[in-house]
């Protein structure tokens, strides 16, 4: 019934975007035309500049743009072509009425299920690539099951688990892909022909194929279980600052455990990014709505310990820089959520920044490719916030370093020049951790790093 030759995906976001991007690249054979509400991203797709900074992509799109990958706001028109429709529209949390500040957002998502009913003329497979609620297909099932031109939809669920920075390496091989459909027959036919595009380049041992419900869990608790492994270690450091012990030689130590393994447990700012935040509170409200109160409250402490280390983090500069910071200028290092891309969503830098302004700093703000997004962040700050793309310019009569994203350039930077630069004593604070250092201390800076011993010439 379905061939899946004519792919097409409602929101060119940074899932949307780049996943497409990859299927196209892989299945030249396949049509794909993804489209979006937004007409300023649509033309930024078409054009020499990207709307976001990701590795590798600006190859993936120039290969594929206009051979078999096309980018429209012509929704109408991408719906009735297709068979496969991909639904990648954003579902941030609920800021309003019941569930606010917790539940997932599904207005967008509902949205594009009344926009396929409106333009459809023919089957389609409907996949969900947002991430979404379990139990979500069934209500986008219902409505689509509402059109009155007797057309049947299968809902199926594609959660994506790429990371922005490593995108298109995450895409190209991914540790697994994750379907779900129905399991009756013509779930299992739709199944079938999305399984055969991701098979088209994923090892088919690594394409998982689970019962819708399972699929929609399964992204949630991935991400839970990954920004949980985040909180545990940053739980830890506190610890460590005042014992002596080292945050990096306990997670290495523990990491060895293969029961345990070595991934995401970098200790630092805590973790930002426009999802690990949204997901676990749409999983809180989850268990809160199933009445599983304990449940909540557990998963809700990864989220407490997250801002907590912020918070922390902003008190210990004050207290290393004698209980006052009014006046002081302060170079941020970095406002990217991570090293690798230009997205600030939910960037604990953004937290920081805000603690500063409040505690009256001069605030200097460098990123490589997030200052656009950082200005806006930041707009309402007027004057008290500067930005620079040179380090070297931010750091100049600085009272302060303070590293909020691990770009490589940082600690790459000739730091016995930009001692040189800085107002003494010279502070240097390390939420990344990504610095030496041993050698900043010796170049004669005051060094606090996240889960460490102070190294501080003025404690002597
Ligand atoms: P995004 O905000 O970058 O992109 C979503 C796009 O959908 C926007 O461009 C928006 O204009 C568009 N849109 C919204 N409503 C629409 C409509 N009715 N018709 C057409 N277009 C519409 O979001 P994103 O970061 O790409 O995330 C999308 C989903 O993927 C979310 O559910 C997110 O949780 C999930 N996800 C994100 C990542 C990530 O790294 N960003 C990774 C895995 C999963
Ligand atoms: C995360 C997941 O890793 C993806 O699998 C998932 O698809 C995605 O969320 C999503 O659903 O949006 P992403 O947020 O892009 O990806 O980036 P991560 O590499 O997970 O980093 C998230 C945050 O945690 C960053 O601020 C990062 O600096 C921080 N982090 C990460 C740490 O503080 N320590 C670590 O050990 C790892």
């Amino acid at each position: 019934m379905f061939d899946g030759k004519h792919i097409a995906c409602i929101g060119a976001g940074y899932v949307g975007g780049p996943t497409m991007a990859m299927i196209a690249d892989k299945c030249p054979g396949r049509t794909v035309t993804v489209v979006d509400i937004n007409a300023a991203r649509i033309a930024a797709w078409q054009s020499d500049a990207l709307p976001f900074y990701e590795p590798g992509l600006r190859e993936v799109v120039d290969r594929t743009l206009n051979r078999n990958l096309f980018f429209s706001t012509d929704i109408a028109k991408a719906i009735r072509e297709a068979d496969v429709i991909f639904v990648s529209v954003n579902t941030p949390t609920k800021t309003f009425g019941q569930g606010a500040g917790c539940a997932a957002d599904l207005q967008y998502w509902e949205r594009t299920a009344r926009e396929i009913i409106q333009y459809a003329d023919s089957d389609k497979i409907v996949v969900e690539k947002s991430t979404l609620p379990v139990r979500s297909a069934a209500a986008m099932k219902r409505v689509l099951m509402s059109n009155e031109k007797g057309l049947h939809f299968e809902v199926l669920s594609n959660p994506e688990f790429l990371a922005e920075g490593t995108a298109i390496r995450d895409l190209e091989k991914p540790d697994r892909v994750l379907i779900g459909s129905d399991e009756t027959p013509s779930g299992l036919a739709a199944r079938k022909v999305v399984v055969d595009i991701y098979a088209e380049w994923v090892p088919r041992e690594r394409i998982l194929t689970t019962n819708v419900w399972s699929s929609e869990l399964s992204k949630v608790a991935a991400n839970a279980f990954l920004a949980q492994r985040i909180s545990s270690i940053n739980a830890l450091t506190a610890l460590c600052e005042t014992t002596g012990a080292d945050i990096t030689e306990v997670a290495h130590a523990i990491g060895l455990d293969t029961r345990i393994g070595p991934k995401f447990l970098k200790a630092g700012i805590g973790f930002g990014g426009s999802c690990f935040r949204k997901d676990i509170l749409n999983l809180v409200y989850m268990c809160e709505s199933c009445g599983l109160k304990e449940e909540a409250d557990y998963w809700r402490t990864v989220v407490t310990m997250n801002l907590h280390q912020q918070a922390r983090f902003v008190r210990n500069m004050l207290s290393r820089m004698f209980g006052t910071i009014a006046g002081k200028r302060i170079a941020l290092l970095g406002f990217a959520f991570k090293a690798d891309t230009s997205d600030t969503r939910d960037t604990p830098a953004l937290t920081v920044a805000r603690l500063l302004v409040e505690e009256h700093a001069e605030l200097v703000v460098t990123d490589p490719f997030a200052l656009p997004n950082a200005r806006k962040d930041l707009a309402d700050l007027g004057e008290a916030v500067a930005f620079t793309e040179d380090p070297m310019a931010a750091l100049d009569g600085a009272d302060a370093a303070v590293v909020m994203t691990d770009w490589t350039v940082y600690s790459q930077l000739d730091w016995a020049r930009v001692f040189a630069k800085m107002r003494k004593p010279a502070f240097v604070f390390d939420g990344r951790n990504c610095l030496n250092h041993n050698k900043l201390y010796e170049i004669g800076f005051q060094v606090f790093a996240i889960g460490k011993a102070p190294l501080s010439h003025l404690d002597r």
